[in-house]
């Protein structure tokens, strides 16, 4: 039996160190090619979702940021799709019947071309697993977030977080798992610098399979990937951050390599972001050591991970970039968490957003 109560929850992205590009499966359980390390981000970016099971509720129903999204019948698009088949999966490992309605809003600045998608759907199948009383250990639910979008499995733990790549044909052994508690390093920064708030010109998911399908280079990758996954874990143990500042950088710029060797290319970069790329490495070579990387997913937007004392060197030199728009400051996060009824989206008496269309009903 399902107690019919509001359940809220705010999760948080991730940036990627060493990065998941290419999957061994298409068709949803998007296990990885090679291992993946990152950096959860704390609350300054988050989603933050609420959900009810109820006899009330004729039909499932999902809104996120204000609009509802088609969660049933033939039309329905890929992502809710998705959605529909993890809530219908965990629906049923609870044995409750009932429909959901679930309400997510991000606090992502509208212009600044984040993917809100990792948070989203960490966010969601935390709440899920807690509104349902399923119990779920953290692990489990990153197996079940890695299904909706793959680099979502590593918002499920706060710190710096790694995604076993696994070897099962099922997908059981491609979990997350807490590499450094957030305390460990918290001066550790991300500077995200936006130049282009757009969306992407080729979807990750298409990209993935576009650049294991073509290009020549990507199978030097998963060696490459996975031998910087240990390089970024012997840095962070040493609080080194001129040798985690080379290997971020280092595949970062090796996994751009294998996108533009995709055939068509993929190219994320823009003008503003090579800017940013020399501008690092000045600063580097100035400095005599590195004090910082840079890394960029499917994205031209760069993401500088430093330390606070450098803080002020970066910030200079963003200021001379043209293309740089804003800059956000991401700190070490803690992962999803709970939060009390007075944060909830959904009005439990009515069964109804609070907010639809970014009005207050
Ligand atoms: C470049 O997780 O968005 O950000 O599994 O198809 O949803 P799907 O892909 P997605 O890929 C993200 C790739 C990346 C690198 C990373 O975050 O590791």
């Amino acid at each position: 039996m399902i107690n019919e109560k509001v359940v809220t929850a705010i999760g948080t992205p991730n940036i990627a160190f060493i990065k998941y590009w290419g999957k061994r499966d298409y068709t949803g359980l998007n296990t990885p090619n090679n291992s993946s390390i990152s950096m959860t981000l704390d609350e300054k970016l988050s989603t933050r979702t609420s959900v009810v099971f109820s006899k009330k509720l004729n039909r499932d129903m999902l809104y996120i940021n204000g609009s509802e999204e088609v969660m049933v019948g033939e039309k329905i698009p890929e992502k809710s799709a998705y959605l529909k088949r993890i809530l219908d999966h965990m629906r049923r490992l609870a044995g409750v019947k009932e429909n959901a309605l679930i309400v997510s809003e991000n606090s992502f600045p509208s212009s600044a071309g984040i993917a809100s998608s990792a948070s989203g759907a960490a966010t969601l199948v935390f709440v899920l697993s807690n509104a349902l009383q399923l119990d779920k250990k953290s692990r489990e639910m990153s197996v079940i977030a890695r299904q909706i979008s793959g680099s979502a499995c590593r918002s499920m733990f706060g710190g710096i977080v790694r995604w076993n790549k696994g070897m099962k044909e099922d997908g059981s052994d491609s979990y997350a798992e807490q590499a450094f508690k957030d305390t460990h390093w918290p001066e550790l920064i991300d500077i995200i610098a936006i130049v282009d708030p757009s969306k992407k010109r080729v979807s990750s998911s298409v990209g993935h399979a576009d650049t294991v399908k073509t290009s020549v280079l990507y199978p030097l990758r998963p060696k490459f990937a996975e031998e910087g996954i240990v390089t970024v874990e012997k840095a962070i143990a040493g609080k080194d951050i001129d040798a985690l500042s080379k290997a971020i950088m280092r595949d970062s710029n090796n996994m751009h390599a294998t996108m533009l060797d995709t055939w068509p290319p993929i190219m994320y970069l823009t003008d503003a972001s090579k800017d940013i790329i020399y501008g690092i490495h000045e600063l580097n070579d100035a400095n005599g050591k590195r004090i910082a990387g840079y890394t960029f997913d499917a994205g031209p937007n760069a993401h500088i991970i430093t330390t606070e004392k450098n803080r002020k060197k970066i910030m200079d030199m963003l200021s001379g970039i043209r293309g740089v728009r804003q800059t956000i400051e991401g700190h070490m996060g803690t992962g999803p968490r709970l939060l009390e009824s007075k944060d909830s989206l959904i009005d439990e008496k009515t069964l109804t957003p609070k907010r639809v269309q970014g009005k207050m009903q």
